[in-house]
């Protein structure tokens, strides 16, 4: 059994951090998304893994994620030119997976639950498509299934605006190799993208055996701003050790799981977890408060932040207001005046949303 995860696409909905990097790298709990779906398959025994990049952001995914040794898997990279749709991605990789079954894992997505009883199932049952299902209240933001009593699919459908179910595929599917014959017999939809749920419902048409299984646990697509906040928050609450690698001055306060990094000083600040602070960070006068990650070689200074995420080499000093729910790209700066700002001045960029409340 192979994998692909795809780690191509634009990225639209999170920009403007996705204008220069990855969305599937931007943290969650200071580790990129990414690298979630990696460990879960090597966790289910899959460790011979083909990575789908784009022309854009490619290079960073590689360089970050390396050949495979930290995992313990073997990863390939493979280009996709256009973002052309989640079946022209696996289309693009048929030369790598050959003959093989294989799980497709998109690389924006988290799920609680492990791979092993899906891949049980889908050998057991012999299975040409295994798809996973979780109830969600906006079904008309994903793909959509109807299914009988029995786990089988009788019918899929992409973004529906009248969903016939409140099932959503989530961004994980077994396949059979029958599933590039059916790639091959369907044409791009109104959005000009190869979609997989259209390959899938083909793959029902021809009374293929297409099941579905409700995954238990949570699963978030950090599409969006609030979806990563969400699933740094579920992430830091289910996931997070405490462990002080750092240098932490006796009038600060650690309380609840907080996790340091080697290298990071930490000044007369209180910070109640569960927080995750990166490698070599500095922070003086601060109060950190929960569900908040703070990658690695941020500077704060004089700042109050809860439930919010930083990327890397983010710098914030002498923020009056408590920040909240926020996301701040790499390297951003946010500053302001020693006493209350009379006006605020700003650079920001395309697609930047800014909230003074
Ligand atoms: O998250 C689950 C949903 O994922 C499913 O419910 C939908 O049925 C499925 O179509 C997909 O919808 P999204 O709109 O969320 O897909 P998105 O365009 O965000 O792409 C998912 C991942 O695949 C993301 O990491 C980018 C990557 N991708 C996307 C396209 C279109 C590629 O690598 N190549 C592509 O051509």
């Amino acid at each position: 059994m192979k994998a692909i995860i795809l780690a191509g696409g634009k990225g639209t909905r999170l920009r403007p951090l996705t204008h220069t990097g990855a969305k599937q790298l931007v943290p969650v709990a200071n580790k990129p998304i990414l690298w979630y779906g990696i460990e879960d398959l090597v966790e289910a025994g899959i460790t011979d893994i083909g990575i789908i990049i784009s022309p854009e952001t490619g290079k960073e995914v590689q360089a970050k994620t390396g050949n495979g040794d930290r995992f313990g898997a073997h990863i390939s990279y493979i280009l996709q030119e256009d973002p052309a749709g989640l079946a022209h991605a696996v289309k693009i990789a048929q030369p790598f997976l050959q003959d093989s079954a294989f799980v497709m894992y998109l690389g924006d997505n988290l799920v609680q639950s492990g791979l092993t009883s899906f891949l049980n199932d889908f050998k057991a049952r012999q299975l040409d498509a295994l798809t996973l299902l979780c109830p969600v209240p906006n079904p008309t933001a994903f793909g959509v299934a109807c299914v009988d009593d029995q786990g089988r699919v009788l019918k899929l459908v992409e973004k529906p605006k009248v969903p016939p179910s409140n099932l959503a595929l989530v961004g994980i599917y077994l396949f059979d190799r029958v599933i590039h014959e059916a790639i091959a017999n369907i044409q791009p939809s109104a959005r000009g993208e190869l979609e997989i749920t259209d390959a899938i419902q083909y793959l029902v048409d021809q009374k293929s055996k297409v099941e579905a299984r409700q995954i238990q646990g949570w699963w978030l697509d950090t599409g969006k701003k609030d979806d990563l906040l969400e699933a740094n928050r579920v992430i830091l609450d289910t996931c997070l050790t405490a462990d002080n690698r750092g240098d932490v001055d006796e009038a600060s306060q650690l309380i609840g799981r907080v996790n340091i990094g080697a290298g990071s000083q930490i000044k007369n600040c209180t910070i109640r977890g569960p927080v995750a602070i990166g490698e070599n960070c500095y922070l003086e006068n601060c109060f950190i408060g929960p569900y908040s990650s703070v990658a690695s070689q941020s500077t704060l200074i004089n700042v109050d932040l809860e439930h919010s995420v930083l990327l890397e080499g983010a710098k914030i000093v002498d923020i009056h207001q408590r920040i909240v729910d926020s996301l701040v790209g790499q390297r951003a700066r946010i500053t302001e005046a020693p006493q209350r700002p009379k006006a605020v001045r700003l650079m920001i960029g395309d697609d930047s949303q800014v909230e003074l409340v």
